[in-house]
């Protein structure tokens, strides 16, 4: 295999950390190709918890070159952070990191305009890190990119001709912007402070990529976010401003559809969702069922702390997903965390008004957070697992990996 990719199946969150972090170890190199620091993988190995929001998961394996391809927004003073602890825990991502110099940077502006909107309009519920506003940007062909770091002089050069539009839209929307020399001589400052330490880093990744795959090397495209969360799939306007899906991993990275070999969806065995937005399964969060699936499942974000909100799987919309991935397989995630419950359910369809009708299934009791295979499961489980199988079935795609807690070596394979 040498291109595989791995992407949510729902709306993020669904434990994608810990299945690129099983399929790494098979990769010569993990490469981000879409999102910035909106995402927040947790990753727990020999029992320490790390948390990433911008390197890509397989750098916790020596062998794994890490890639952050041009359809990534880069925050560099978080890309800094990160790379300090892994430093601390004596991980060193020094000729193991690339970044590419075609990705636009997350600037000051950028934050403090997806501040004021959620304070103003507050509709999506993003999660302020300026995503959406560094997107804007670069599509407007204004971006300062991880190359304009090599020639700072270009990168002020751009902030004289386009900050006045954005401190234009900042005092629109009822902030006091700084003036344009303020903001050259912030950049200067954080020149100094952080830019300066990443120029080492940035490189032709995407040429660099093509490189690699045509040698045969194994390379692994993680998504961030979900299927669901797509610019342009998910219930717009309460989306990333990002294309979350396989397709996202060929433009992120100006990588042909043809050098892709392998989809991998994965799907929490229940839904979750943070922010505004559409979501026909989602269990009240005072139910005494969603208070379940939060707590034990310790659903809140990574990135912003907020508690997720909980529901049921959605059949239907994870179907879609497969359709709309093109997914070979799936990786079942967080079963352990519906033990306890009397009854688990599967929206299998939607009424005339839309709303999910769902199949009941009896639940169990029995902690699965030791099971290495399916015969180690209770008969309920299996059930459970054996429903979702066959359901995605007729569309080729099949689970592969069952995933039962948070450690490396609490995942199954199936046969
Ligand atoms: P943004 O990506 O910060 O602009 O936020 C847009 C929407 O995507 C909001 O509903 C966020 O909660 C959601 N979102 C962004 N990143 C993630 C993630 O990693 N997991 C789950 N939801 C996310």
């Amino acid at each position: 295999m040498a291109i595989t990719i791995i992407i949510g199946a729902q709306w993020g969150d669904e434990g994608k950390g810990k299945a690129v972090d099983v399929f790494a170890a098979q990769s010569d190199a993990v490469v981000r190709f879409q999102g910035g620091n909106n995402a927040g993988h947790t990753l727990v190995v020999n029992g320490q918890k790390t948390v990433l929001h911008l390197i890509p998961s397989g750098a916790l394996y020596p062998h794994i070159d890490c890639f952050l391809s041009r359809g990534v927004v880069i925050h560099p003073t978080t890309l800094l952070v990160e790379l300090k602890a892994l430093s601390h825990q004596g991980i060193d991502l020094n000729n193991r990191l690339f970044i590419s110099q075609r990705a636009p940077l997350i600037m000051p502006w950028h934050i403090e305009i997806d501040r004021l909107r959620e304070a103003t309009q507050g509709f999506i519920g993003t999660t302020k890190k300026g995503i959406g506003p560094a997107y804007e940007q670069f599509i407007a062909r204004q971006a300062i990119l991880a190359d304009d770091l090599r020639d700072p002089e270009r990168a002020i050069h751009k902030i004289e001709l386009f900050f006045p539009e954005r401190a234009a839209l900042i005092k629109a929307l009822g902030g006091t912007p700084s003036t344009t020399k303020e903001a050259i001589r912030h950049f200067h400052d954080d020149y100094d402070k952080t830019y300066r330490h990443l120029v080492p880093f940035i490189t032709d990744v995407e040429a660099e990529l093509r490189r690699r795959a045509q040698r045969g090397d194994s390379i692994l495209f993680e998504g961030a976010q979900g299927t669901f969360l797509d610019v342009g799939i998910g219930a717009y306007p309460f989306v990333t401003s990002s294309h979350t899906t396989a397709a996202g991993a060929c433009t992120g990275a100006n990588t042909s559809p043809r050098h892709i070999d392998r989809i991998i969806g994965v799907c929490k065995a229940y839904s979750t969702r943070v922010g505004q937005g559409p979501f026909p399964t989602e269990l009240a969060a005072d139910s005494k069922v969603g208070q379940f699936l939060q707590t034990h499942g310790h659903e809140f974000g990574a990135t912003t702390g907020r508690p997720r909100r909980c529901g049921w799987l959605d059949l239907v919309l994870l179907k879609e997903a497969i359709d709309l991935n093109g997914m070979d397989s799936i990786v079942l995630t967080k079963l352990d965390v519906l033990s306890g419950l009397k009854e688990v359910k599967i929206a299998t369809e939607y009424d005339d008004q839309q709303q999910p009708r769902y199949k009941t299934f009896p639940g169990w009791t029995q902690d699965l957070s030791r099971a290495q295979s399916l015969t180690e499961l209770p008969r309920e489980a299996r059930d459970y697992i054996d429903f979702i199988a066959r359901s995605i079935a007729p569309q080729k795609c099949k689970i592969s990996h069952i995933s039962v807690g948070p450690g490396r070596a609490q995942i199954f394979e199936l046969s």
